[in-house]
Formats: C-alpha cells, sequence, structure tokens
C-alpha cells in the first residue's frame, strides 16, 4: 500500500520506464553505495524513526530500515508514484507519495532525516531543508548527499553529441528546470552555509569519490531513461531522437572498448536539530 498526498511538482520521475531502469541501471552503478554511506554518517540507532525524502527506489531506506532493526520503522517518501512502486522496500518501508516542502507530517515525528540527491531537484532548497529539519525531532540528525562537479569521460561524450543535436544553451536551460540547484549543490562549500541557514548545528561536511563501473549500453540506456535524455527528447523531433541514440551508441563503440570506469564526486552534508 502507498499512502498518496497531492504533489505539485511536474517531475520526469513521474514515468513507470524510467523508474524501472533507474532501480536496474542508476541505482546499483551510482546511487547506492553514496546513499549507504549516508545511512552509516547519520548513525542510527536501532529502533529510530527514519524518513527518506526522495527515497526513489530505496537506495536510502533499504540500508536504513537495516540500521533501524525491526523495532525502528523508516518512511519513504517521493513526489513520484512510479519510483516508490518501483522499489523494493515495500516490505520493510512505509511508501508515502509527497513532497518537500509540503512533508505531510507533524514536527518533530522523526529520529532522523534523509534525502540522498534530492535538494538539486528543489527550486526552493531552502524551503525544502527548513521543512525537512521541522519534522525531525530537537537532537536529531538531517543528512544530504549531492553530485560534485569532477568531470567524467563518459558525461562529457554524452553532453557532447547531445551538443550536436539540440542547442546548447537551451539545453541548459530545460536541465536547469529539472535540476535548479544542480551547481549550488556541486559546491561543497554551499553544503555548510545551507545546513546552517536552516538552524542545524554539528555540522559535518564531506566529499568522497566513487568509481562507476557500467557496460557503455547499460550507460547509454541509462541517460536515455534519466533526466538528461528526458530534457533532449522533448527539445527535438522524434526522428532526430532516434538518429541521436545511434549516434550516442556509435560514438561510445568508437570511444571505450568494454567497460567504463569512472569516478564521481559526491558531498555529504550530515547536521543536528538543536
Ligand atoms: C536522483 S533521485 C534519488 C533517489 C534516491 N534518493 C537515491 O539515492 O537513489 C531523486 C528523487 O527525488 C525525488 N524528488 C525530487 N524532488 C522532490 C521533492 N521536492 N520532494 C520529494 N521527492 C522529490 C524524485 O522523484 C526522485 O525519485
Amino acid at each position: 500500500m502507498i499512502y498518496q498526498r497531492a504533489v505539485t511538482t511536474d517531475s520526469p520521475y513521474r514515468n513507470p520506464a524510467a523508474a524501472t531502469i533507474y532501480r536496474r541501471l542508476a541505482a546499483p552503478a551510482q546511487f547506492a553505495k553514496p546513499a549507504r554511506d549516508l545511512v552509516t554518517l547519520l548513525h542510527l540507532p536501532d529502533g529510530a524513526i527514519v524518513l527518506d525524502v526522495g527515497s526513489g527506489t530505496g537506495a536510502f531506506a533499504g540500508p536504513a530500515s537495516e540500521a533501524v532493526g525491526q523495532s525502528g520503522l523508516v518512511v519513504a517518501l517521493d513526489l513520484s508514484i512510479e519510483m516508490l512502486q518501483a522499489s523494493d522496500t515495500a516490505g520493510r518501508c512505509r511508501r508515502v507519495v509527497g513532497q518537500t516542502p509540503g512533508l505531510p507530517f507533524r514536527d518533530h515525528a522523526f529520529d532522523a532525516v534523509g534525502a540522498s540527491f534530492v535538494l538539486p531537484h528543489c527550486r526552493d532548497h531552502k524551503a525544502a531543508l527548513a521543512d525537512m529539519a521541522r519534522v525531525c525531532r530537537s537532537g536529531g540528525r538531517v543528512g544530504i548527499t549531492a553530485w560534485g562537479a569532477k568531470p567524467n569521460a563518459a558525461g562529457q561524450l554524452w553532453t557532447q553529441m547531445a551538443a550536436a543535436f539540440a542547442d546548447e544553451d537551451r539545453t541548459r536551460q530545460a536541465f536547469h528546470g529539472v535540476l535548479p540547484r544542480q551547481e549550488w549543490f556541486a559546491l561543497v562549500d554551499n553544503f555548510e552555509r545551507t545546513l546552517d541557514g536552516a538552524g542545524l548545528v554539528d555540522i559535518h561536511v564531506e566529499t568522497r569519490d566513487y568509481t562507476v563501473e557500467m557496460m557503455p549500453a547499460d550507460y547509454i540506456a541509462m541517460k536515455e531513461a534519466g533526466t538528461d535524455g528526458a530534457v533532449i527528447r522533448q527539445m527535438i523531433e522524434p526522428d532526430a531522437w532516434d538518429a541521436f541514440r545511434r549516434r550516442v551508441n556509435e560514438a561510445f563503440r568508437e570511444r571505450f572498448a568494454g567497460a567504463l570506469r569512472f569516478v564521481r564526486d559526491v558531498h555529504f552534508g550530515v547536521a543536528t536539530k538543536s
């Protein structure tokens, strides 16, 4: 069962095919390890009640439910019911459709609140984080992550191919519409500023590198189904989209032999509600 609240935000994640590919390819390759590390950094005690905001397919909710054990509870919230339906947390977590800001919970309801790779999606990231802090109890912990700005060869090749098919400025604008705070959170200094601005204390910020390994076909399928693909697809005609996909496949075959292997940096911020 999934509890549903009305959500006002449109999102490329509101798509069953995108959600399935996220769970099968993106989550294990890129999101699972940082989410697990965020759980560790939050030091969730046995029996804790935890909220996972923007839970997606459960990269954070899964390990969080292991950490809090049978006596604890994890609530997995996302604005996309499709992502929650694709998640494997059904038996272990309460699932709720909702959004931040506007979390459908009373003040101080949770011992800890996590949001892994979510705040860059929020136009008003301050209001989003303030609402996460509101539902956290005094002395409870709030944790967030976001990608850093380290470039990688696979991402650069995708961007280069996209530029051959869609106007770069329009692409940048459309991408900004989906991830309005990506650039803000790519700068680690903004983590401390943002957590401090929400009135949180005992702030810990760090950056870790993760090696991603994927077959090129899986990487391309992940990009096509994700925010990058959604942005390009809405800007060009269906024929051009088909040609783009063909060119991307050729370019990756020409450039990379075997599996892709690259490093991505992830910023973490954890803090305490005073
Ligand atoms: C990049 S995915 C991350 C999913 C998951 N946390 C993980 O680490 O795999 C971002 C998720 O946040 C959700 N999301 C974006 N903005 C949101 C908001 N304001 N409130 C709730 N969920 C949101 C999206 O629907 C999507 O599932």
